[in-house]
């Protein structure tokens, strides 16, 4: 998996986003050693982050990854052999994340890495919070103050997981 990772990173190169390869593992290894099998994302760009996700998730999990763009580049990255266990959905948070969480049960994960601006973060975070055990962000300090990540955690006194650069994940439920 480590050289599957280097590839990966050596990919990034030629983006402007992307989950960053240290945060990337550090996202792969919090959805593995808490046992994830259902998780909602949103942006998907090149698929940095839903590469991560899908490779640490079990056989018979699921990743829901939501992103505004039609662009042909969404999702590219992800192998032909997950689309099994991925589903990209095109929309915006506002129009479609409530209804993904209430047509898919049981999502144990969401994470954010769409809009940074804080109104837009703020929408999805408290959007996820009845539905998930987990919230994680990768903007955690980009746009700012004042901080969406920050005020979230505060305002729900959420435990962190994981703080990491851009990459944060707290536990909400469970
Ligand atoms: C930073 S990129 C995502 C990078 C990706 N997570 C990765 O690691 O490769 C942000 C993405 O969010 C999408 N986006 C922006 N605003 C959005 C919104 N309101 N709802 C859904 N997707 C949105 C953009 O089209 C873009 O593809």
């Amino acid at each position: 998996m480590l050289k599957i990772f280097d590839e990966l990173e050596s990919k990034r190169a030629g983006t402007r986003n992307g989950i960053p390869r240290v945060e990337g593992e550090a996202l792969y290894t919090f959805v593995k050693d808490h046992g994830i099998k259902r998780v909602i994302e949103t942006g998907i760009e090149w698929g940095f982050s839903s590469y991560y996700i899908l490779a640490a998730l079990p056989n018979d999990g699921l990743l829901i990854s939501l992103d505004s763009s039609r662009s042909p580049h969404i999702g590219s990255l992800i192998p032909a052999e997950w689309f099994n266990r991925w589903q990209s959905v095109c929309g915006t948070s506002k129009t479609k994340l409530q209804e993904l969480f209430l047509l898919n049960r049981e999502i144990d994960f969401f994470f954010h890495d769409s809009d940074h601006h804080f109104e837009p973060q703020m929408f999805e975070f408290e959007t996820a919070l009845p539905f998930v055990n987990y919230i994680g962000s990768h903007d955690v300090h980009l746009y700012g103050p004042q901080f969406a990540w920050d005020t979230f955690i505060k305002k729900h006194n959420i435990e962190v997981l994981v703080s990491l650069g851009q990459l944060g994940i707290g536990r909400v439920n469970g």
